[in-house]
């Protein structure tokens, strides 16, 4: 039988917003669920620990794309410190209910969203202390960091 997924599930299903990749980001998450295969990033630009611009990328199940979606808006135009504190309980009420197969998904775009968070004031103390002038050598670093900590996100 077809999973009962709620309208606004269905309409953040077909119409995700905010899909892409931020220009001139200084904050990226990505995400793999090692169950299912999927996978989100999540690209921010924080100004001022304001998160001005979100945006996701998802390779993933109805479920994964409408939670990352949701979790975009959800994010968008908050403070870092208040975006950390949403839960997927919020992107599960924001969406009007998943399925109770399908909540682990919203878990997806959350934690890639809390990475994103993490990785910018990485990348913003590493700018400071002068050990990377750009993003591109941010990345070369974080890869080893995060997978040092990813069980903590
Ligand atoms: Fe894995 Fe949806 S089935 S995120």
């Amino acid at each position: 039988a077809a999973l009962a997924y709620s309208e606004k599930t269905l309409d953040h299903f077909r119409n995700p917003r905010n899909v892409g990749v931020v220009e001139n980001y200084n904050g990226r998450g990505k995400i793999g669920e090692a169950d299912c295969g999927d996978v989100c990033e999540i690209t921010i630009l924080v100004e001022e620990e304001q998160i001005n611009d979100i945006k996701f990328r998802v390779y993933g199940c109805v479920g994964a794309v409408a939670t990352s979606s949701a979790v975009t808006e959800l994010a968008k135009g908050k403070h870092c410190e208040e975006a950390l504190k949403l839960t997927d309980d919020d992107v599960v009420e924001f969406l009007d209910g998943l399925p109770d197969q399908k909540k682990h998904c919203s878990l997806l775009g959350i934690r890639a969203l809390k990475q994103a968070i993490y990785d910018y004031w990485l990348y913003k103390q590493l700018l400071e202390n002068g050990q990377v002038t750009n993003r591109i050598e941010h990345e070369q670093i974080r890869e080893d960091l995060f997978q040092q900590f990813a069980n903590e996100f």
